[in-house]
């Protein structure tokens, strides 16, 4: 099959999202390829971002409870956010 590499950048592994396992991990995959490829989540971004994201699915339709939900975020604020070091100018947790 042609992949679609054109434009996504050079992270994406040939099978798709590379989610490091990790407690969650299936919770996102079941609850995040309902509508969309999971590639969707392979671009790390802050764990601002994903809070956002996130809440922003369920506005689209997505069914979690609130403990799914928290597993979820959970997963990604710590597991697919840039490789850089936290930021430290935010005001405590
Ligand atoms: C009910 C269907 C549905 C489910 C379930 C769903 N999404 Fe989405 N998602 C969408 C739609 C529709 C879009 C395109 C929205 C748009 O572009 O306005 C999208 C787009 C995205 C994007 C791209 C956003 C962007 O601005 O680039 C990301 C990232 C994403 N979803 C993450 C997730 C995650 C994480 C989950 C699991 C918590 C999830 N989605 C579950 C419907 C869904």
């Amino acid at each position: 099959m042609i992949a679609a590499g054109l434009s996504l950048g050079t992270l994406a592994p040939a099978h798709g999202t590379d989610l490091p396992d990790a407690p969650g991990r299936q919770q996102v995959i079941e609850s995040c390829s309902q509508c969309h490829s999971i590639d969707l989540l392979a671009q790390r971004r802050s764990a601002d971002d994903w809070s956002q994201i996130v809440s922003q699915m369920v506005g689209q339709g997505a069914k979690m409870t609130d403990e799914q939900f928290q597993t979820i975020l959970d997963y990604l604020s710590t597991h697919m956010t840039p490789a850089k070091t936290p930021p430290a100018g935010k005001a405590g947790q």
